[in-house]
């Protein structure tokens, strides 16, 4: 049995997903149904004896150490995180409570069950902590991308929070020879992502006629890879990864944000062209810029692709059109998670922009 935290969350529920039609093996699923984890994402596999479903925080160590008892897993596969730079830089608490102390009760409990485990199983254990490559900070123009060498330089709320977990988790391995990996993955986009990140937000926007939010001038950049080639990535590193060892996980190359929302907006073009426009792309607005918004990230995907023989197999251009895809046909997920809470964030963060300036 596999124990994941954080599966009811857009990358953690894809993984679930996959990793369930691809292998024949229970997983018990760890998340405590924060404004990000949501059961829909889960309801392909509602009926699948194989998911367990457990909501509970991460930081309830009595909590974390009776499950770990009780299903004896093979592996944690830790997802469990708050994950929005924007929320972060409004309220850094709960990233540190989430992704600093909760990882901190996570290792604590995992080490007590590893401990008492047999010499073979304790050989096989892996805790594979999800990362980053946002720990590593910002890239100038110029620079080589991220390598696992790279320094350790977050520079939000939320990667200086991942940097922590990412240190404590290592420390476990160093200290107490607990068998982790940890992986630094780049940008997701894909089926289940909530639309307060940018490409969903994109799509649901131009779905209800609503005005881009760009940042700043939009020169930007991120490497966004599909979720599918990260969870694929994933199962790799938990099959063959060597321990105490990072790897990174990326696509092919970094594009800036105008880029991909004109990508998003011309696959939108082709697929439900506007009765109004041209192209949705007269929805873009700049917006005020994020504080200390990371310029751009880029990263070096080769250490997994020559020493574990995992490649992306998505391109961009296919990916934003499975997406967008999905979007259409999941409007009903995409009102779900469009709730009075998002909606509040939305008024909150983009002021008047999610209201007045409505193009309607
Ligand atoms: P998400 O915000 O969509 O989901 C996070 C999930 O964790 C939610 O279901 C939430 O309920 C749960 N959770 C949060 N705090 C918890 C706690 N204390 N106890 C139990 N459950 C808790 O995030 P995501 O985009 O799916 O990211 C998952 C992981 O992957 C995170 O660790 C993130 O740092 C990492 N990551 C994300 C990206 C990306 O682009 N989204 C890229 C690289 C790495
Ligand atoms: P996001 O999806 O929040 O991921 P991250 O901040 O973790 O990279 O943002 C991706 C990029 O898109 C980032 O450069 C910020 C930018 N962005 C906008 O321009 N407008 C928006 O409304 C949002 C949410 C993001």
């Amino acid at each position: 049995m596999l124990m994941v935290t954080g599966g009811a969350g857009f990358i953690g529920s894809n993984f679930v997903l996959s990793f369930l039609a691809e292998r024949d093996e229970e997983i018990l699923n760890v998340d405590k149904l924060s404004y990000a984890g949501n059961l829909c994402n889960l309801k392909l596999v509602e009926n699948d004896e194989r998911h367990i479903f457990y909501q509970g925080d991460i930081g309830n160590r009595f909590l974390i150490g009776r499950l770990l008892e009780e299903y004896s897993p093979r592996a944690i596969v830790h997802f469990a995180a708050e994950t929005h730079v924007d929320r972060s830089i409004h309220d850094p608490e709960p990233f540190f409570r989430s992704n600093v102390h909760g990882t901190m009760c996570l290792l604590a409990e995992t080490l007590a069950y590893w401990n008492q485990l047999s010499k073979t199983d304790k050989e096989h254990f892996r805790f594979l902590h999800v990362s980053t490559d946002e720990v590593y900070g910002s890239l100038g123009p110029n620079d080589l991308p991220f390598s696992e060498e790279s320094q350790y330089a977050p520079n939000s709320p939320y990667s200086a929070s991942k940097a922590a977990s990412d240190h404590l988790v290592r420390a476990y391995h160093r200290t107490y020879g607990l068998p982790i990996i940890i992986t630094h993955c780049s940008n997701n986009y894909g089926p289940y992502q909530l639309p307060e990140k940018f490409i969903p937000l994109i799509i649901s926007n131009v779905l209800e006629q609503k005005v881009i939010p760009v940042y700043g001038d939009g020169r930007h950049e991120r490497n966004w890879i599909h979720v599918s080639d990260h969870c694929e990535a994933l199962r790799v590193v938990l099959e063959r990864g060597n321990v105490g060892e990072t790897y990174n996980i990326g696509a092919a190359r970094s594009k800036t944000n105008m880029e991909v929302v004109t990508t998003v907006c011309s696959v939108l073009d082709s697929i439900k062209p506007s009765e109004n426009f041209e192209s949705y792309t007269s929805l873009i607005t700049h917006v005020e810029d994020r504080l200390g918004h990371d310029f751009r990230y880029d990263i070096n995907s080769s250490k997994i692709e020559e020493q574990l023989g995992w490649r992306p197999k998505e391109t961009f251009m296919e990916g934003i059109y499975k997406t967008v895809a999905w979007y259409f046909d999941n409007e009903e997920w995409l009102k779900q998670v469009s709730n009075k809470e998002h909606k509040k964030w939305l008024k909150m963060h983009y002021g008047n922009l999610s209201k007045d300036e409505d193009i309607r």
